[in-house]
This record gives C-alpha cells, sequence and structure tokens, in this order.
C-alpha cells in the first residue's frame, strides 16, 4: 500500500506544488534520448509529471503506481492522455513490452525486503523488451541524507493555489540498520488541520542492489552519478541478461 503522502487526495494534490523543482526528471529525459527509447515504463510515476515529459516528446509512455490519488492528479496534467496510466505496483504489471522502465525519486527505496524488490524487479524485467534498460537511482547510504531529515532544515512555507498557506517539514523517527522511518507533516492554514504521512525507506548500498539485481536476472551495466544532484545518488544502468544489451 502506499505511503499517505502518495494515497491521500489531499496530500497528494499538493505533492508538486511542495516540489516543483524537478531538474532530476531532465536527465531521464535525457536517458530515454541516449538509449533511443520509444517505449518507457514510470514504475512509481507518482504525479506522472515524467511520463507527460517522455510523452510530449513523442514517446509511448506508460506510468505506473498503487497510489490512485497520485494518479488522479497525473490524469489532470496537460498532455496526459497521451500517456498509458496504470494503478498497481511495480511486482504485479500487466503485459506490456517497452524500451526502457525507470524509477525516478528514489522509488526503488520503497521495497523494504529483499524478497519485495526482487520480485519487483522481475515484474520490471517482464515488461521490458529483450534489449530493454532499466534505470533508477537511490540516495548513497553512505552519505546519511536522513541525518537532515529534521524540522529545522525541512521547513517550508508555501502558497498553493486554490489551497492557501500549507506549512511542511520532516522529523525522523528511526533507523534500525538500513532502514530509516521518518514523518512528513503538512499544517493547512485555512482549516488547521495537520495532515502527517509516515514512511520507511531502505538505504541498500551497492552491493545489495546488485544482488537483488543479479536474483531478477539483470545485469549492471553502469553506476552513474545524478547529473543535479552530484556525489549524493547511485544511478543504477542494468539490461536484462542473456538480453541484445548483455
Ligand atoms: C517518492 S515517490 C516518487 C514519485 C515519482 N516517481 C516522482 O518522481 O515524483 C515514490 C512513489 O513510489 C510509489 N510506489 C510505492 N510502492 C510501489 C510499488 N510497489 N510499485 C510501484 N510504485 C510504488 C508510491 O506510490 C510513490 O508514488
Amino acid at each position: 500500500m502506499a505511503d499517505e503522502i502518495f494515497a491521500s487526495p489531499r496530500l497528494a494534490a499538493i505533492y508538486d506544488a511542495l516540489d516543483p523543482h524537478r531538474d532530476d526528471l531532465d536527465a531521464y529525459v535525457d536517458l530515454a534520448g541516449e538509449f533511443g527509447a520509444r517505449s518507457v515504463l514510470d514504475v512509481g510515476c507518482g504525479t506522472g509529471t515524467l511520463a507527460v515529459m517522455l510523452a510530449a516528446r513523442g514517446i509511448d509512455a506508460v506510468g505506473v503506481d498503487p497510489a490512485g490519488a497520485s494518479l488522479d492528479v497525473a490524469r489532470t496534467k496537460p498532455g496526459s492522455e497521451r500517456v498509458r496510466w496504470i494503478q498497481g505496483t511495480a511486482a504485479a504489471l500487466p503485459e506490456l513490452s517497452v524500451d526502457l522502465a525507470v524509477m525516478t525519486a528514489n522509488v526503488a527505496q520503497v521495497f523494504l525486503t529483499d524478497e519485495d524488490f526482487t520480485l519487483s524487479l522481475r515484474g520490471i524485467r517482464a515488461a521490458l523488451r529483450p534489449c530493454g534498460r532499466l534505470v533508477f537511482e537511490i540516495r548513497d547510504p553512505e552519505r546519511q541524507a536522513w541525518l537532515g531529515w529534521n524540522r529545522e532544515q525541512t521547513f517550508t512555507s508555501t502558497v498553493i493555489d486554490g489551497v492557501g498557506r500549507v506549512d511542511a517539514w520532516c522529523d525522523l523517527l528511526s533507523v534500525e540498520a538500513d532502514l530509516v522511518s521518518f514523518r512528513w507533516s503538512h499544517a493547512f492554514a485555512t482549516d488547521g488541520q495537520v495532515v502527517t504521512s509516515d514512511s520507511t525507506l531502505r538505504f541498500r548500498d551497492r552491493a545489495a542492489v546488485m544482488e537483488c539485481l543479479d536474483a531478477s536476472g539483470f545485469v549492471l551495466e553502469d553506476v552513474r552519478e545524478a547529473p543535479d544532484r552530484p556525489g549524493r545518488e547511485l544511478v543504477f544502468i542494468a539490461t536484462i541478461r542473456g538480453g541484445h544489451g548483455a
């Protein structure tokens, strides 16, 4: 089940306004070009910004996400009618045959157990053409990003059209081995309601990711930096074992 921050209609509606600078997605558009992808599956597409960007460039885009409220936001975007939206999970995709699958904004960290990650990666592999590629990012655990996940360093106050002022901040709840739990709070000035959303993410290191890729039938092609977040992210590029690119 998706976290409230993606699944609650009230929170999904403000997701883009609270994170309007999506330079991170430009790198994925560039990768689609670099790999000559004509069809792209955006796994964990959320409010669909990347899928709509890709479709506007003539790419056959499919966005999948378990959070219906986020998909409802995606469907309101200009050009969204060119995207195929699927409510579902990476592990249970319908029959697809795409050139490239991506997971942006650290979606790969939502898979908490290796079993869940491996089943999800296998689902994605089945949705790829034999010569297809998977690209996804994770936060580099060595950077310990969670050290900055406190009210002081995350507080924002944003006035959103039709919504009013929303104050938002993150509190770290726990760090247990490589599982990090945190809470986003959103205070709506119009009615004084504070809507919270708790999440847990897994901070796998490079070796742990490679084990899951291997167990899912992928071969690592490259690990790069995220151009917009140098030194903070690991961007994995994988091909299908035995496929054209392996
Ligand atoms: C941090 S958001 C990223 C959304 C979007 N990719 C972006 O760049 O804004 C993580 C997304 O992963 C989705 N998600 C959670 N579990 C999932 C699963 N099992 N399969 C696919 N997506 C999942 C959530 O619903 C959420 O929309």
